[in-house]
């Protein structure tokens, strides 16, 4: 596996793979690998013959008061990580090489998709990942890119900046990959205390609940959403920021569930700690 720091040398490898006639798949990630990004990993090398991995903490989508200077790092233990995942090359360029002191670009999607959700909390966050998204496709040119199903809001909004902007790579959600228990695999769960880890459950289940109660007939979202805000509370030092049903693909809220709706939730634990989580409840 190559390690590529600098954009211009991974813009000569993508070139190099184009010239031997090579697809190539692009798992874009901020590092501190799970299984959820092995996951990613294996199936980006089902879909083209070469596998670029990045690994970018990308400043521009954390707020002023996120955990970017927090954010779990370990170099190491990621690179023998994506090797035994048969990645071909890991991308991994110092910020200033991403974002020069003359960056000036930003790119932005509309508050359609990005103004409800994560993004009523995380201003900017959306165009931060947009921006930095956008770079990744323009140096590795993948022909295809594979994103988590757990970030859902991230991947409708790159699925139309890439539409939007024509930028000719196949978007590919992969499902989230869950612990035996549920909880959803991410890298924010090293934040969590051991006895947070129980309350980090609250997620998961909401999602069952609202399975359940859907099964049983109900269809208003207001109604799930109030039972969901209870049953997430009374999981300790829980506080829900949001619990929304949209449509899958335009992220509007639906008032009543049918099939293509997804249930979006975050909650915070221990005033700390913010865990997503999603999934279709019909
Ligand atoms: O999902 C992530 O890890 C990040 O938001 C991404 C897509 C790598 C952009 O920085």
């Amino acid at each position: 596996m190559q390690i590529i720091r600098h954009p211009a040398a991974m813009i000569a490898w993508a070139k190099e793979q184009a010239k031997a006639g090579r697809s190539i798949a692009l798992v874009p990630t901020m590092g501190f690998f799970h299984e959820g990004h092995l996951s990613l990993m294996r199936r980006a090398g089902q879909l083209a013959d070469q596998v670029a991995v990045s690994l970018f903490v990308n400043p521009t989508q954390f707020g002023p008061q996120e955990d970017l200077s927090a954010y779990p790092r370990n170099f190491e233990r990621d690179r023998a990580m994506a090797e035994s995942a048969g990645v071909q090359a890991l991308f991994a360029p110092e910020a200033a090489d991403m974002y020069p002191a003359e960056f000036c670009t930003t790119v932005t999607v509309g508050a359609e998709l990005t103004g409800q959700l994560c993004g009523a909390s995380r201003p900017g966050h959306f165009a931060g990942v947009a921006t930095v998204v956008c770079k990744l496709f323009q140096i590795v040119r993948p022909d295809v890119a594979v994103f988590g199903e757990k970030d859902f809001q991230q991947l409708a909004v790159i699925r139309r900046m890439t539409a939007d902007l024509n930028l000719g790579v196949e978007i590919v959600a992969h499902p989230t990959v869950r612990e035996a228990d549920g909880l959803a695999l991410s890298s924010r769960n090293t934040y969590l205390a051991p006895s947070q880890r129980e309350a980090a459950l609250s997620l998961s289940r909401a999602i069952t609940l609202a399975r359940k109660m859907t099964a049983e007939g109900e269809r208003s979202a207001e109604r799930l959403a109030a039972a969901l805000r209870d049953f997430i509370h009374s999981f300790p030092e829980t506080a829900v920021d949001y619990i929304s049903f949209v449509h899958q693909n335009t992220l509007q809220h639906a008032a009543e569930i049918d099939e293509q709706t997804v249930l979006a939730l975050a909650v915070k634990i221990g005033g700390k700690v913010r865990l997503i989580d999603n999934g279709k409840v019909l």
